[in-house]
């Protein structure tokens, strides 16, 4: 068998083309969607991700600001900020790039996002709504998993689905969204005795641990639908400077019924999946949803 890949950066392409219409109708209301985007420090792979961010914005016609703290101000500085965006009316969605430096009160910073501008979904009231199964916003890497399930035409009902991660960003929310599905959920992580055991009952696994090519071939029932989550830069070996997801996707490619690249796979679909909250947010505000 070789599996077919889900190529998530032609369907990230198909969505943001059909914003398109949408933005430009908001716009045509003197309602064109805002994000805000706020980046504390200078870490490289944040630097990138809030560029990319900013520029799915511009090219679908939306509004964006990127706002650049350093390192080391004072949590209450991006405190008032936020509270200054909650009432701005260009910004419907307010994200604040995590990882926050270590002075800061993580959670304090995300609950101070008003709710209706958490285009993240990482607000309690948001992660409350989406745990009892009637989400708001819907954290946008899993959100673009979700959307690459549905393209796949994999029906998650009754299926045995296997996370590997347990972060508030993607492995608790996936989990979430797989058990509203009807999927029989398992939450691992690296520290999981004999986790192999519990991947090769699973017909779904969802990698995102932060490790490179921690899932191998050996540990997949075969036909499993392996969604790579992960985006790792090799520091050695032949392929050093490379990016590399949690999956050996070679050799996976044998066993696997479907599986994602990286790149190309699951990350095109997380901005993606941002710009379709912003939106919503937007289109929520002037009260066409
Ligand atoms: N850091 C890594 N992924 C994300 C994300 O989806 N949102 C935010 N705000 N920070 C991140």
């Amino acid at each position: 068998m070789t599996a077919r890949m889900i190529d998530g950066k032609a369907l990230a392409e198909e969505l943001r083309q059909g914003f398109k219409a949408r933005v430009a109708a908001l716009a045509a209301k003197g309602k064109k969607p805002g994000l805000a985007v706020i980046l504390v420090g200078a870490d490289p792979a944040s630097e990138v991700y809030v560029r990319n961010k900013v520029n799915g914005c511009l090219a679908i016609g939306m509004h964006s600001e990127k706002i650049v703290y350093d390192a080391d101000v004072d949590q209450q500085v991006v405190l008032d900020r936020i509270a200054a965006l909650n009432t701005d009316p260009a910004i419907h969605g307010i994200l604040v790039q995590l990882p926050l430096p270590a002075h800061f009160d993580e959670s304090k910073v995300l609950e101070a996002i008003a709710a209706e501008k958490d285009v993240d979904g990482f607000h309690a009231e948001n992660v409350g709504a989406l745990a009892q199964g009637n989400p708001r916003f819907i954290p946008c890497t899993p959100y673009g998993v979700m959307k690459m399930f549905e393209q796949g035409g994999v029906d998650l009902a009754g299926k045995e689905a296997v996370v590997i991660g347990r972060s508030n960003i993607v492995g608790k929310p996936m989990a979430l969204l797989l058990i509203n599905a009807g999927a029989t959920v398992t939450v691992c992580n690296s520290r999981t005795r004999d986790l192999a055991a519990h991947t090769r009952r699973a017909d779904i696994v969802v990698a995102a641990v932060g490790k490179p090519k921690f899932v191998t071939g050996d540990m997949l029932k075969p036909g499993a639908v392996v969604i790579d989550v992960g985006i790792n830069r090799l520091l050695e070996g032949p392929d050093a400077g490379k990016l590399c997801g949690d999956v050996d996707t070679a050799g996976c490619l044998d066993v696997a019924g479907q599986i994602t690249p990286v790149p190309g796979g699951v990350g095109p679909m997380t901005i993606t999946m941002l710009l379709a909250n912003t939106i919503e947010a937007a289109e929520r505000e002037a009260g066409i949803r």
